[in-house]
C-alpha cells in the first residue's frame, strides 16, 4: 500500500498535490465563484454570523490558525481560534449569530466533540471541516466541508493538513461571496493562485535536496527553533509540532518578534534555527529578526519566496518557494517543513508512521 514509499509519511505528503486538486473539486466553477454542494441547504445560513470561533486540537488547530486570519482578512468578521481542550472550559461568548468552525481529520477527537456539543448547547452554529464524513463531528455538525485527503495512516498528519488550509480558503471565498466583501481582483487572483497551488507543491516536492540534507544535520541537535511572521507564525508552530512528534528533537515555535523577549537567550552557537520570511509585507522586519539569531551564532535555514536571492547573505542555508500570493504561501511553506521532520526522523532510524506515545485518533479527554 506504501507502494516506492518507504513510509506512509512519505507518500501522503507526496500525494499532496493530488490531494489539493480533490478538495478543490466541483467547488469553483467557470465563473470562478465558489460553491459547496454539500452547502445547498445552508444559503443564507451564514449571513447574520457576527462572531466565529475555529476550535480544533494540535495540527487542526495549527490550520484554524491560519483560517482566522483568511477569514478576517475575506470578510471582516472577528474570528477566534481556541484549543478544544480549553475553549470547552472557558464559558466562550456564544449566541444564536455565532459561528463555531470545528476542524478534524478524523472527526472523533473527544475535546473537539465536546465542545462542538457545548457550542450547539449555547445555540451557535456548526460547520465541521473534517476528512471523515460519516465521523462523530460530521454528524453532529449542522453544516460539514470534507476535505479529500483520502484516509491519512501516518500518525503525523501531513496531506489532511494542507486539505484543511485549502478547505480553509474555499470557505473564505464563499462567505465572502455571501456578504459581499471582497473585490473583483483579489477574488479571481485567489482563485487563480489556489488551482496554481497543486503544481507549485509538485516544484517543491521535486527540490527537496537542501532540506534533506538540512534534515540530517539536525539529528544531534539538543533544540531547534522555527519562527517567522504573520501566516509564517502558525506553519511554524505546525513545523515544530511535526518536528517533535516524530524526531523526538525538541523545538519551539516563535513569532519572530518575540524572541528578543527572551527566548533569544537560548541561541548558542550552532543553535539550528528555522526562519520563515515568506510574508513580502513582513519580509525586512523578518530578516531582521534572523540577523538577532544570526549575530548570538544561530545556524539559520531560511525559507522564502523565490527572488529573494538577497537573502543568501542573511542566512547559512535556503530553501526556495514558488511565488503565489502570500496568503496562501502557507500551503507551500509547511511542505520543506513536513520533509525536515521526515527525513530527520529517518536519520535518527525511529518509527515514522507510529511515533512512541501517540495514536492516530484521540479519543480520550
Ligand atoms: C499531529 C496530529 C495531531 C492531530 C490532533 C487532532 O500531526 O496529527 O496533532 O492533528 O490530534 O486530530 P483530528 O484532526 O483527528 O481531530
Amino acid at each position: 500500500e506504501k507502494g516506492q514509499f518507504e513510509h506512509f509519511m512519505l507518500k501522503e505528503i507526496h500525494e499532496q498535490p493530488l490531494t489539493l486538486r480533490n478538495t478543490m473539486l466541483g467547488r469553483i466553477n467557470d465563473r470562478d465563484e465558489v460553491s459547496f454542494p454539500e452547502l445547498a441547504h445552508a444559503a443564507g445560513a451564514f449571513k447574520d454570523v457576527d462572531k466565529i470561533f475555529i476550535v480544533a486540537c494540535g495540527t487542526a488547530y495549527h490550520a484554524g490558525l491560519v483560517g482566522s486570519t483568511i477569514i478576517e482578512k475575506l470578510t471582516r468578521i472577528p474570528v477566534q481560534s481556541d484549543i478544544a481542550s480549553e475553549f470547552r472550559y472557558r464559558d466562550p461568548i456564544i449566541t444564536d449569530r455565532t459561528l463555531v468552525i470545528v476542524v478534524s481529520q478524523s472527526g472523533e477527537t473527544a475535546d473537539t466533540l465536546a465542545a462542538l456539543h457545548e457550542s450547539r448547547r449555547n445555540g451557535a452554529k456548526i460547520l465541521a471541516i473534517t476528512n471523515v464524513p460519516t465521523s462523530s463531528i460530521a454528524r453532529d455538525a449542522d453544516y460539514v466541508i470534507a476535505t479529500k485527503a483520502g484516509p491519512e495512516i501516518a500518525v503525523a498528519s501531513t496531506k489532511a493538513y494542507t486539505a484543511q488550509l485549502l478547505a480553509f480558503y474555499l470557505f473564505s471565498i464563499y462567505l465572502a461571496q455571501e456578504r459581499q466583501t471582497l473585490g473583483k481582483e483579489l477574488h479571481s487572483e485567489l482563485v487563480k493562485g489556489l488551482k496554481t497551488l497543486p503544481v507549485q507543491v509538485e516544484k517543491v516536492l521535486e527540490n527537496a535536496d537542501e532540506v534533506k540534507l538540512f534534515a540530517e544535520s539536525i539529528k544531534e541537535a539538543k533544540s531547534l527553533f522555527f519562527i517567522g511572521r504573520g501566516l509564517d507564525y502558525p506553519v511554524a508552530l505546525e513545523g515544530s509540532l511535526k518536528l517533535k512528534e516524530i524526531s523526538y528533537i525538541h523545538s519551539e515555535a516563535y513569532a519572530a518578534g518575540e524572541m528578543k523577549h527572551g527566548t533569544l537567550a537560548l541561541i548558542e552557537k550552532g543553535t539550528p534555527v528555522i526562519a520563515l520570511a515568506t510574508h513580502m509585507d513582513l519580509y525586512e522586519k523578518t530578516v531582521s529578526n534572523i540577523k538577532e539569531v544570526k549575530a548570538r551564532g544561530a545556524h539559520v535555514m531560511g525559507i522564502t519566496v523565490e527572488g529573494n536571492v538577497e537573502l543568501l547573505n542573511a542566512v547559512d542555508e535556503i530553501c526556495f518557494i514558488p511565488p503565489s500570493l502570500q496568503l496562501l504561501a502557507p500551503i507551500l511553506a509547511v511542505v520543506p517543513l513536513q520533509l525536515i521532520s521526515y527525513y530527520a526522523s529517518l536519520a535518527l532510524g525511529n518509527d515514522i508512521d507510529k511515533p512512541r506515545n501517540l495514536a492516530k485518533s484521540v479519543t480520550v479527554e
